[in-house]
């Protein structure tokens, strides 16, 4: 969590180098950071965990006991949202659903299929605890959040999540099963669609469109929802083939919560290595599509994960200068790009941002 004053300075980076969207990741399992006034238990209880797990979350099963919480009132979420739209920047809320919500069951219990008790998770990965689809009352709570949600945020996407939902609740959940009944769902997959088709008519019937990771396909794509492609390429290649706009993130080229560089000298990260030319290398538009169809790779992002990124110092290591390569991805055309000479600029600007107080990998000593 970090306070809207840095939140602010990221996106003075963001402006400065024609990042245009700010994907604001607001609901997890271990923290909800968006006041909602309807359902105050939501920042009440489940934007506070009672400890974090130490290190490497596979493996350890150390937590510290030092409670660890936040989350912005609403107009602190209007304050941010003018600042980035002033610097041409749209902020496109993320409401994850139906899984990645162990901080919202924690709030409400009866979000779930089991009835809970429910705790604000303090560690990280996949949890079997999602919401339940069998309830009407899930769907009317969702509805709430996202009215909310819309009047905060102007921006024509909303990111709904949908990824890494867990479904085996829904297979001993009698409502959930009713539910699959009553609709004629072959599987979890299809009954985790129906959620997302629904919340799509209502996304749809306020004028803003849905958005959402790319397990959404699975189980069938909501009629006109954009997909974000966190996992393989071939995604993006599937929802564009069916006529899907897309933004391009897969984790190979883009998470910059991995290491960047020999991770034996680095803080501790989330898995994988991704150094800057890696994710200068990358071109978002597959030579699969026609002329056609690359027209609808709507963009490509970086994502910055803060499970292992414990203060903003740290967070501003991992996001510089590895965001200038996502800035470069985007803008430039793959034949008109050098990346020696992209480095040249980045160590100057390396320069820059240290002078303002940034604190930046420093590139110069990459191994
Ligand atoms: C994701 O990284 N779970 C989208
Ligand atoms: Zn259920």
């Amino acid at each position: 969590f970090s306070p809207i004053g840095e939140v602010k300075r990221f996106i003075d980076i963001l402006a400065l180098h024609k990042l245009n969207v700010f994907h604001w990741h607001l609901t997890d399992d271990q923290g909800w950071r968006i006041e909602i006034r309807r359902y105050p238990a939501l920042t009440q209880t489940g934007s506070v965990r009672r400890g974090t797990v130490v290190g490497d979350h596979r493996t350890s099963s150390e937590y510290t006991d030092e409670p660890y919480g936040g989350y912005y009132t609403q107009d602190e979420i209007r304050e941010v949202v003018a600042y980035a739209a002033e610097r041409g920047i749209m902020v496109i809320p993320e409401i994850e659903m139906p899984g990645h919500a162990v901080a919202a069951l924690a709030a409400y219990p009866w979000l779930g299929c089991a009835g809970g008790p429910y705790e604000v998770m303090r560690t990280w990965g996949v949890s079997e605890d999602v919401l339940c689809i069998g309830k009407e009352s899930t769907l009317g709570f969702l509805k709430d959040v996202l009215t909310e949600v819309l009047e905060l945020f102007p921006s024509e996407y909303i990111h709904i999540g949908g990824d890494e939902a867990g479904k085996q609740a829904w297979k001993s959940c009698p409502k959930c099963r009713r539910r699959m009944a009553d609709e004629e769902l072959k599987n979890e997959d299809e009954l985790q669609s129906y959620l997302i088709c629904r919340v799509e008519k209502f996304l749809n019937g306020h004028g803003r469109k849905l958005l959402g990771w790319d397990e959404i396909m699975e189980g069938g794509l909501a009629p006109n929802a954009t997909v974000m492609v966190w996992r393989g390429e071939e995604g993006g290649v599937r929802a564009v083939k069916a006529g899907h706009r897309v933004v391009m993130t897969p984790g190979k080229f883009c998470y910059l919560d991995s290491y960047q560089d020999a991770p034996q000298f680095q803080p501790e990260a989330s898995g994988g290595y991704l150094p800057l030319a890696n994710v200068y290398s990358y071109d978002p538009v597959s030579p699969a599509f026609t002329e056609e169809e690359a027209k609808l790779i709507y963009g490509v992002q970086g994502n910055l994960w803060a499970e292992y990124i414990p203060t903003d110092e740290h967070y501003e290591y991992m996001a510089y200068p590895r965001l200038l390569a996502i800035a470069e991805v985007a803008w430039s055309e793959p034949a008109n790009k050098s990346y020696p000479d992209f480095r040249g600029r980045v160590c100057r600007e390396i320069g820059w941002l240290r002078d303002r107080g940034y604190h930046p990998f420093p590139l110069e000593q990459e191994l």
